[in-house]
């Protein structure tokens, strides 16, 4: 027993712990380190854990090991570095999974090999990169993204799931989730931007359209969740560089859209390539067994990224490929993509003892859990006739074409005369085109374009000729990528005299500059584009950019002095009639920024969910309402403002739209309350508050508005951004009508990750805006009591 005096302070110890906020939400079947729900999942029933059992006491080392080796064969999507001879290898049951594969008939081949030729005739996995489409390219997914409409994102995913199963694929590597904060990153482009809330919400419609409502449908494909975790987050924005995220951010930010796509169902997940906090995450206990096995209880698969096992000897946490396969192995990584070290060392590590055989079972039972629910063990083969009658159909093009208009964001639109230069209106009686992107179809289909094909595309020349006649049609490509000769810029400038607008087609090459390996250092338009802008516009002609990124690009002088701005991104097939029927008017934009648009380089990383630091600058100062800070002594540039150009959640419309202020069913809360039904898995989904507002539509034509809610909160134990997004809706409006818009919260809406990184809901002083964009709106304000 310890003396009197330590007995009383650890009582006392005790309280205190008890009084804080947060540490205060008990249930009876959760006490202390509340982590969250496990996540949902099919791939586990009796049955299917049966036939596994019985299948493992028939496989060798050997052949379990097999299980978890992947080889690409066919186009690489990375360094090449498998042995060969995969034909031998599969017979042998030395190969779980192929991938890049080139069509079904080599589907079928390699299937008939692993079915007729192996031992135990277990099926292969064949999978490739299906990430915004598979031979009908939608727009790439920070396009759709920007759509901010789940619906539509998992149509596409529908549709690329259709096309890829009829082609032998049934395993993409998607959705990307990455949260991505720096621009300068070319994979900004892969994913759904900053927010975890919307990334969350676009992560689970990616899974829903790939898996079907049954995985085992011959045109169901598994998802694959990628990559965990934090790869988003490269320093300085260099692809595969460190990262630096603490548990309470990770939690909070970077997991959730991952929790999301695997609560969904998604069948598996990719570790990725870059060091987390000083362990690299294809050998990082913490993130894979942790938090996505003991927590999260994920059974499905978990696959490396492209050798990213074997860099672990670059990482120089291994010293030799033994050591690099034991690390990931151990770590919680089932399955090796490329790097060929579970191959050549697995078996030997059983065989030394520093894999036990159970861990290996483990980890084939991830894989063949996969196996069985994609039905292949009953149906390894592809009906070789569907290959060529799926792609492309009327119907599929039309929503390419529907999801490049959504996803289209109009940054800029000043007046011209008595209007406003978008939508563009007859009087443009002939039209300059101007622009290397004018008229290229193989950079409408953006990276990563599976198997996508230029031939398909219809490019803004094209559709543009189609809707004005060649006649009204004035084409000069003024620049390429790169280089620029002042002939070809002299003849877009005479281009433009000669018509009555022009249209300038700029941005940069999909290819090279965005995607993998596709980091920008400067993000301003390449080669002589700014250039042949400005003297295009001092031709004093009216002049529309219509810009193709995949990030947002720095152009200060283009949104000062031209008066309208397209963000097209790389709009897919469909891009040419989908800009033409944006730019008259017949489509109006709706689309929606998922990354706030940095003013300047120096700003990133900048993001809206920011916290308010000790001494905000300006208007973001909501601590000390009212209260002037010496403006020198404050967190700011001395050179450049801290707003980005554009926030988040931010687009113009052809129309204007009007808010009221926001309105709550209560404005109190209980913390306690919040906090049962937040682990309760029966109050899924339960209300706890609606907030209403109403919002017209003041302008001419009818309009679609992206209604978006934020919650902040101040008191809590941990500092939360000023405002976070928490639900979002579309609304129609036609010319002059109020619709009132309904938002049920749940406690979700609430909750954060605590001082001990636990889930929870504290008593603390929330502020909901109901705006356009996250930087305006008014506040209303709701208490939540201890
Ligand atoms: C490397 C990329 O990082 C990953 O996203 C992709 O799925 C694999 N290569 C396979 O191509």
């Amino acid at each position: 027993m310890p003396p009197r005096s330590l007995r009383l302070s650890l009582i006392l110890c005790l309280l205190t712990f008890l009084a804080l906020p947060g540490a205060r939400c008990q249930t009876s079947t959760e006490s202390a380190g509340f982590h969250g729900l496990p996540v949902r999942s099919n791939l586990v029933s009796p049955a299917v854990e049966k036939k596994i059992d019985a299948l493992l006491k028939e496989m060798t080392v050997e052949e379990k090991v097999g299980q978890l080796v992947q080889y690409s064969v066919g186009a690489p999507t990375g360094p090449e570095t498998g042995p060969g001879g995969y034909e031998e290898m599969v017979q042998k049951g030395q190969v779980g999974s192929l991938y890049n594969l080139r069509g079904v008939q080599d589907a079928n081949f390699y299937q008939r090999v692993a079915m007729e030729k192996s031992r135990l005739r277990i099926p292969l996995i064949n999978g490739l990169d299906v990430i915004h489409g598979y031979r009908t390219e939608f727009p790439v997914p920070l396009a759709l993204a920007s759509t901010w409409d789940p619906q539509i994102v998992e149509k596409a995913a529908r549709i690329a799931a259709q096309e890829a199963s009829a082609a032998g694929v049934r395993w993409t590597f998607s959705p990307m989730v990455d949260i991505a904060r720096d621009a300068r990153w070319g994979r900004m482009m892969e994913g759904a931007g900053e927010d975890p809330y919307l990334g969350s919400a676009i992560a689970r419609a990616y899974v829903r359209g790939y898996q079907g409502a049954n995985l085992s449908a011959p045109d169901s494909i598994a998802a694959c969740v990628k990559h965990f975790v934090g790869y988003g987050a490269a320093e300085a924005g260099r692809d595969y560089n460190t990262t630096e995220i603490s548990e309470h951010t990770l939690r909070e930010v970077y997991l959730p859209p991952f929790y999301a796509a695997l609560d969904e169902g998604s069948a598996s997940l990719m570790s990725a390539f870059n060091t987390l906090n000083g362990v690299p995450t294809s050998a990082n206990p913490f993130t894979l067994t942790q938090i996505l096995r003991k927590e999260w209880r994920f059974p499905g698969v978990v696959d490396s990224d492209w050798t990213s096992i074997a860099e672990l000897q670059a990482h120089g946490i291994a010293n030799d490929g033994e050591t690099a396969a034991w690390r990931a192995f151990t770590a919680g990584v089932d399955m090796d993509m490329e790097s060929n070290l579970y191959h050549e060392h697995l078996v030997n590590l059983v065989k030394k003892g520093k894999v036990s055989e159970a861990q290996i079972d483990d980890a084939v039972r991830h894989v063949l859990r996969v196996k069985f629910a994609l039905g292949l063990f009953e149906h390894p083969y592809t009906d070789e006739s569907r290959e060529n009658r799926g792609p492309l159909t009327k119907g599929n093009l039309d929503v390419a074409r529907e999801a490049a208009e959504r996803s289209f964001v109009l940054l800029r639109n000043e007046p011209q005369g008595s209007a406003r230069i978008l939508p563009l209106s007859d009087q443009f009686r002939t039209v300059a085109l101007i622009g290397p992107l004018a008229d290229d179809p193989q950079e409408m289909l953006g990276a990563w374009g599976a198997h996508g094909q230029a031939a398909d595309v219809v490019t803004l020349r094209t559709a543009l000729t189609q809707r004005l006649g060649a006649e009204r049609v004035k084409y000069a490509k003024g620049a390429d990528f790169r280089t620029a000769t002042d002939e070809q810029i002299n003849a877009a400038v005479e281009a433009a005299r000669s018509a009555d607008g022009a249209i300038l087609a700029l941005g940069e090459e999909a290819g090279s500059m965005t995607g993998e390996a596709g980091s920008r250092a400067h993000l301003d338009l390449p080669g002589r584009q700014e250039d042949l802008l400005e003297k295009v516009t001092a031709t004093g002609k009216p002049v529309v950019v219509v810009l193709f990124s995949g990030r947002p690009l720095t152009l200060k002088w283009a949104f000062t002095h031209v008066p309208g701005v397209l963000e097209a991104w790389f709009p897919g097939v469909q891009a040419g009639p989908a800009l033409v029927r944006t730019l008259y008017g017949d489509s109006v934009p709706s689309g929606r920024l998922v990354v706030s648009w940095p003013d300047s380089i120096g700003q990133i990383p900048d993001y809206y969910n920011s916290l308010n630091t000790g001494r905000p600058a300006g208007n973001v100062d909501l601590t000390r309402p009212g209260t002037t800070i010496q403006e020198k002594y404050v967190s700011r540039y001395v050179d450049e403002p801290n707003a980005p150009q554009f926030p988040f959640g931010y687009g113009l419309s052809y129309t204007q739209f009007q808010y009221s202020a926001p309105q709550l069913s209560t404005t109190k809360l209980n913390a306690q309350e919040l906090c049962t039904a937040l682990r309760d898995r029966a109050a899924d989904g339960k209300t706890v508050v609606t907030v209403t507002a109403n919002v017209t539509n003041s302008g001419k034509v009818a309009a679609e508005e992206v209604v978006q809610l934020y919650v902040g909160s101040r008191g809590t134990s941990v500092e939360e951004p000023v405002r976070a997004l928490k639900a979002f809706q579309h609304v129609l409006l036609a010319p002059g009508e109020t619709k009132r818009v309904t938002f049920a919260l749940t406690p979700e809406a609430f909750a954060l990750w605590d001082i001990n990184n636990d889930r929870t809901v504290e008593p603390s002083q929330a502020r909901i805006w109901v705006s356009p964009d996250s930087r305006s709106g008014q506040p209303v304000e709701l208490e939540i009591t201890e």
